[in-house]
């Protein structure tokens, strides 16, 4: 019965995780997985977080175990919706835009995916995938659209050059060039909005707008994921610049909204997609009340029919303390200053680090390390170099050289930059 199973590679974040838990050295690190760690290595609940938790334990609501309805919370939707777009509560923006809750930015990402792959006419041929990019997005791309019969996806996965390793930073050239010449009509386009996991290496607003107006003129379809807004800067408004940008310049375009780092509701699964449409939900006509095609109603009923044949709709309970602190002035005001204690204690690590391998004079140009924006940075080791840092200094990165720089702290920072030193000279 299932001896014809494939053969499914471990999933690298995962397994580093399982097996930095194995090492039992008194001094291994692991800088794998990307989770907030304090200045102590220990993760670390946010406060507000703790603060909605007991509002809401208090309240005694006898319904919070209810089922939420297909779409989700809407008052959570409503205010995720909000944060992404910074609209107010007098704009009419909020009609070009079908948000549904999922199962965190994976979820996301994988609705988006099956949504786009069965449903857009015409069909895109492409989805392109930046190189490097979060693995996951070639499996959640692998598996979209497939049907039972045919384990063939039904976009063709491309990539583009994202990443230069000579400046450490995005290869903009490289990538307008490829998707200007080679991107065809509804081709998809996976941008991240802010803190490109794994490189850290994010577009200039500049090259923001470019890409836009590329999207525009090639009728391509971007599809943002927002993993770390807030998290990444430390302000929401900066962290959401390109995606509020692409709105405006009236593109069609996806968003998946993940809670898990800036909320640190990692294991709550909190998230949403958004589809932004150019058109209204409605429009009267002489006729009376008439209905576009392609409006948002349609949308979104389209992705509660995929989201009830799969897992019926999201959790509600992480949802609700995103919901108790956005809909609360004081919680929000808690919650910014939560996020600039991490984006400010990640973006010290990042100078430590730093000045430990100047101070070294370990071989090799460091300073893409402070360039390169929020939780990841692409450290610049080769996989030798990886396998030999985790052997003989018990230190836990990906293969490709990312490092999680929260997974840094004053206690371990040195031991890190001597056995980068120590790998690189050898
Ligand atoms: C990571 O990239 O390490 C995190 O986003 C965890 C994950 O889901 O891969």
């Amino acid at each position: 019965l299932f001896s014809n199973l494939p053969t499914i590679p471990p999933d690298e974040p995962f397994s580093v995780n399982a097996a930095y838990q194995e090492d039992t050295h008194p001094k291994k690190v692991n800088l794998g997985i990307g989770v907030y760690r304090t200045s102590e290595g220990n993760p670390w609940p946010l406060r507000v977080v703790e603060d909605a938790e007991k509002t809401i334990y208090e309240m005694k609501d006898h319904g919070r175990h209810e089922y939420l309805s297909i779409q989700g919370d809407q008052v959570f939707l409503r205010l995720a919706a909000d944060l992404v777009f910074n609209f107010d509560s007098t704009t009419k923006d909020r009609e070009r835009i079908a948000s549904i809750q999922t199962v965190s930015g994976t979820g996301a990402n994988r609705l988006g995916a099956e949504f786009l792959s069965r449903y857009i006419h015409p069909r895109p041929q492409n989805v392109w995938i930046p190189d490097p990019t979060w693995a996951n997005h070639h499996t959640i791309w692998q598996l979209a659209g497939t049907s039972s019969s045919s384990s063939t996806p039904s976009i063709k996965i491309k990539t583009y050059p994202y990443y230069d390793s000579n400046t450490g930073g995005f290869n903009y050239n490289q990538t307008m060039k490829k998707l200007s010449s080679e991107a065809k009509e509804n081709d998809i386009i996976i941008l991240h909005a802010c803190a490109h996991n794994p490189t850290g290496a994010d577009p200039s607003i500049e090259q923001w707008e470019n890409i836009a107006q590329l999207c525009k003129e090639r009728h391509l379809i971007p599809f943002f994921d927002l993993a770390y807004q807030g998290f990444a800067s430390g302000d929401v408004d900066k962290d959401g610049w390109a995606i509020r940008h692409f709105f405006q310049a009236g593109l069609e375009f996806c968003v998946a909204q993940s809670f898990s780092k800036n909320f640190g509701l990692y294991g709550q699964r909190v998230g949403a997609l958004h589809v932004v449409t150019k058109a209204p939900s409605a429009t009267i006509t002489s006729t009376g009340h008439d209905k576009d095609p392609g409006t948002t109603e349609d949308v979104l009923a389209t992705l509660c029919h995929l989201v009830r044949g799969e897992y019926s709709m999201a959790p509600r309970g992480g949802a609700e303390i995103v919901r108790t602190v956005l809909s609360n002035d004081g919680l929000r005001q808690k919650w910014v200053e939560d996020l600039r204690m991490m984006s400010s204690r990640i973006l010290g690590m990042r100078r430590a680090l730093f000045e430990e391998l100047v101070r070294l004079g370990t071989p090799g140009d460091w300073t893409h390390i402070l360039r390169q924006i929020g939780m990841f940075t692409y450290v610049g080791l080769s996989e030798n170099q990886v396998a030999a840092i985790r052997e003989r200094h018990h230190v836990y990165m990906l293969r490709s050289g990312r490092i999680s720089i929260s997974g840094l702290n004053e206690s371990n920072v040195r031991r890190v930059a001597m056995g980068i030193d120590d790998v690189v000279r050898t």
